[in-house]
């Protein structure tokens, strides 16, 4: 049986694969670190897009001082790969969960953990007192986007005043993250509405330190936003996670930014009429739930799921594309609407520079949802 080996050509691949243009995510990564240097912002990049430990060493090597996960079963990947100062970006509840976080934050101390609730701080302050093991936890604001998060103001002092009373977490930040306004098209209605949340998050953060709560940390921002928010000056760090690979969805509200870096390979396995082709990667190889996958290069063709395992292409027969007609076994790439679930609808990602296998990283956290 064939194995994919650095130095095949991506002709060697079977489809459907993951793969990526090294020296487009080299650039994206550059431009983003370059961009957060002149601002004097860290960059703890989210790694719940990339899912590899690789992935996050390179990242690490290019400057971010850390990473973001959404789930504990994350940052065991990312821990036992070596990336020790963690944020883990959702708040971490129910038994199971908190023993899991326990074994880890013992064995990685670094790792920090968001809490928005008196419920959720005690569980907590409990399964780490029990174990005899400290943590240190960001409180987490709700900026706007209606999700997890306590308000700004009135109800984060109070819950810092909980917390100041319990013995095994140590609160050392505020997180705001703002995930309602990463795909706004309108620059100057992104901006705004950005510049808002921070405030809100700032403020409150001023408000802690002022009360003696030492909030070393204001995280925030993701690919849509971490510019804007990096100019406010209270702002320490920014989150986001995208950028690395890009896809149609930021791409149709960002413009140029980053590069689309990473595509689905593909094979034409039938075509049953002169304006319509199947190809092998349906719903298991591309998430839709932001939109279609584009077909790269090829304008005027598009692309649905025909099931879990077929896209359908179809094109009319005047469309330009009707002059370059898809044939049976020809290959295309696909341009992912939204990059974090495709990523995990992989094991593998094939890396290539110029068409040539360079590197081939497993996806090892994918499917670490808990
Ligand atoms: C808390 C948090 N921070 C940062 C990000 C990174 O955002 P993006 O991948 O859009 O850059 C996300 C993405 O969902 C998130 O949930």
């Amino acid at each position: 049986m064939y194995h994919p080996q650095v130095g095949d050509p991506l002709e060697a691949l079977d489809t459907p694969s993951m793969i990526v243009d090294i020296a487009l995510m080299e650039e994206n990564i550059v431009r983003l670190m370059q961009r957060f240097r002149e601002k004097r912002v860290h960059v703890r990049p989210h790694l719940k897009t990339v899912k590899s430990p690789e992935l996050a060493r390179l990242l690490l090597a290019a400057g971010a001082i850390g990473g973001c996960v959404a789930k504990v079963s994350e940052a065991e990947v990312m821990a036992q790969g070596g990336i020790e100062d963690l944020l883990i970006t959702t708040e971490v509840v129910g038994k199971p969960k908190l023993l899991r976080l326990v074994d880890l934050v013992r064995q990685h101390p670094r790792i920090k953990v968001v809490v928005d609730s008196l419920a959720g701080a005690q569980a907590l302050d409990q399964a780490m007192s029990a174990a005899q093991v400290e943590v240190n936890v960001l409180i987490d604001l709700n900026v706007g986007q209606n999700r997890c998060g306590v308000l700004p103001g009135e109800e984060a002092l109070m819950l810092a005043q909980q917390l100041s009373k319990m013995s095994n977490i140590h609160l050392v930040g505020v997180q705001g993250y703002e995930g309602h306004l990463q795909h706004i098209h309108d620059p100057e209605e992104r901006g705004r509405r950005c510049q808002q949340a921070m405030q809100a998050l700032t403020e409150t953060a001023a408000q802690l330190r002022a009360k003696g709560f030492p909030i070393e940390i204001v995280t925030t921002g993701g690919t849509g936003t971490a510019e804007i928010c990096a100019n406010c000056a209270e702002i320490t760090e920014v989150q986001p996670g995208s950028f690395v690979f890009m896809d149609t969805d930021y791409r149709n509200a960002l413009g140029p930014a980053y590069a689309n870096a990473l595509t689905i390979l593909s094979t034409v396995i039938s075509k049953p009429t002169p304006t319509r082709a199947v190809v092998d990667a349906g719903l298991k190889s591309l998430s839709i739930e932001s939109g279609m996958p584009e077909p790269k290069g090829l304008t005027g063709i598009a692309y649905q799921p025909g099931g879990d395992e077929h896209g359908i292409l179809t094109w009319s027969m005047s469309a330009a594309s009707a002059l370059t007609p898809l044939e049976i076994g020809d290959r295309i790439e696909f341009i992912p609407s939204h990059i974090d679930t495709t990523i995990n609808l992989h094991d593998t990602y094939y890396a290539h520079r110029n068409g040539r296998l360079e590197a081939i990283w497993p996806v090892t956290a994918r499917g670490k949802v808990q």
